[in-house]
């Protein structure tokens, strides 16, 4: 049970049936179109399957009843409620004029890679990686260095000794994914802050994708912008954020850099120019609604993840061939399926009926990765799919 207030001002008491089966079919969802026909349950791109929090439908449908839908500007309040969300939830105050509006946050790391001074630098960024990390470098005419995260116990890390000794005269970025896509981790102060100091040392931007700091699923952590750290390391970087996994708005096409330095922002918008199209109005409207009043809705989404999490986490456990980590955010969960010496592990699940993402896109054969974001009812009816096909390897 939560409240929350409406556009008319009053608060309701209402409680959000995240167990709801909304039916997808039909609305030309990517995620549901993908195995349209098929009996396999959908658990690839990251979007959610649950209702968006009602005041962001109620501000939509208020803003398709006026019916014009010209050329918007940035509503002022949107700005507003950007920077007390930024500063409420994550300690770090920001200045209006720090914030450039970006029809996507896909856009917005392609913008980034151009943002380095020379065709040739070279961009780096551990792996596995969400794949248009992957790709914008390249699509910049820039180099990729790849660096492999490791697994520590039930924890996936960074390697600094790697990155300080593959970075050369050339590398003028970091990309970082916070939290991460696809391995759920959190990344905590102490490894933002030695990722820092090597940015300082040598001199390298960093781009940080910071799109899924609103799905901390563990209650010991909190989301760090490494931005926030100091001012130093925010003159540094580029950040962007979106409200579109949060609050289940991807399709809508809404997200922001944050960018403290006068001159890395003016090689960013000059970087964008004119190819990259305004946000659309429904977008902001929807945006503005999500920060504004979509907390109490946010708050039980994580209690409903939380849940989907752990129940997963047991169930994958004990699934031989199967190998996990803890996920600390994200609706997102990375599964090693190389233990199940199948040829193509997204084939072997989908003939189980279950569809997911496949690892060889974010560098890393033999993985696939979860989504999460579903009904419990869903989830459940996969991961017994998926138990009976790992069974008929191990009888
Ligand atoms: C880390 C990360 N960045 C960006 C995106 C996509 O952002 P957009 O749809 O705004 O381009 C996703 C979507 O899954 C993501 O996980």
């Amino acid at each position: 049970m939560a409240t929350h207030q409406t556009i008319l001002g009053c608060y309701l008491m209402t409680t959000f049936d995240f167990d709801a089966i909304i039916d997808r079919r039909g609305t030309h969802s990517d995620k549901w179109d993908k195995y349209k026909d098929q009996d396999i349950l959908p658990m690839w791109v990251a979007d959610m399957d649950f209702l968006s929090p009602p005041p962001v439908i109620e501000a939509l449908t208020k803003r398709v009843a006026h019916g014009v839908f010209g050329y918007t500007n940035t509503p002022d309040e949107l700005v507003e409620v950007v920077l007390d969300h930024i500063k409420n939830d994550f300690g770090w105050r920001i200045q209006p004029e720090w914030i450039v509006w970006l029809p996507g946050l896909v856009c917005g790391l392609n913008v980034l890679c151009k943002t380095t001074p020379n065709l040739s630098d070279e961009i780096m960024t551990f792996t596995p990686i969400y794949p248009p990390f992957l790709s914008a470098p390249a699509l910049s005419g820039r180099q990729l260095i790849k660096l492999p995260l490791q697994l520590k116990g039930d924890q996936w890390v960074m390697d600094f000794e790697a990155l300080e000794a593959a970075i050369t005269q050339k590398t003028r970025m970091l990309l970082l994914c916070n939290p991460h896509n696809p391995t759920g981790r959190s990344w905590s102060k102490v490894e933002l802050l030695e990722l820092a100091r090597i940015a300082k040392k040598y001199d390298l931007i960093i781009g940080s994708d910071d799109i899924h700091a609103g799905l901390i699923l563990d209650k010991d952590k909190t989301h760090v912008p490494i931005a926030s750290l100091s001012p130093e390391i925010a003159a540094r970087t580029i950040s962007l954020f979106a409200p579109s996994k949060t609050y289940n708005i991807a399709g809508l096409g809404c997200s922001f850099a944050v960018i403290s330095d006068p001159l890395l922002r003016r090689r960013f918008i000059s970087a964008k120019g004119r190819i990259v199209p305004h946000v659309n109005l429904l977008a902001f409207t929807a945006a503005l609604a999500a920060y504004k009043e979509g907390e109490p809705w946010r708050l039980e989404l994580i209690n409903y993840l939380r849940g989907n999490r752990d129940l997963l986490q047991d169930e994958i456990a004990s699934m031989k061939g199967l190998t996990i980590a803890h996920v600390e955010a994200t609706y997102l969960i990375w599964i090693d399926a190389r233990g199940l010496w199948v040829p193509d592990p997204v084939q072997f699940f989908e003939k189980a009926g279950v569809g997911l993402s496949d690892g060889t896109d974010f560098d890393a054969q033999g993985f696939v990765r979860l989504n999460f974001g579903c009904s419990r009812a869903m989830l459940k009816e996969a991961l017994l799919r998926m138990k009976v096909a790992v069974k008929t390897l191990n009888p």
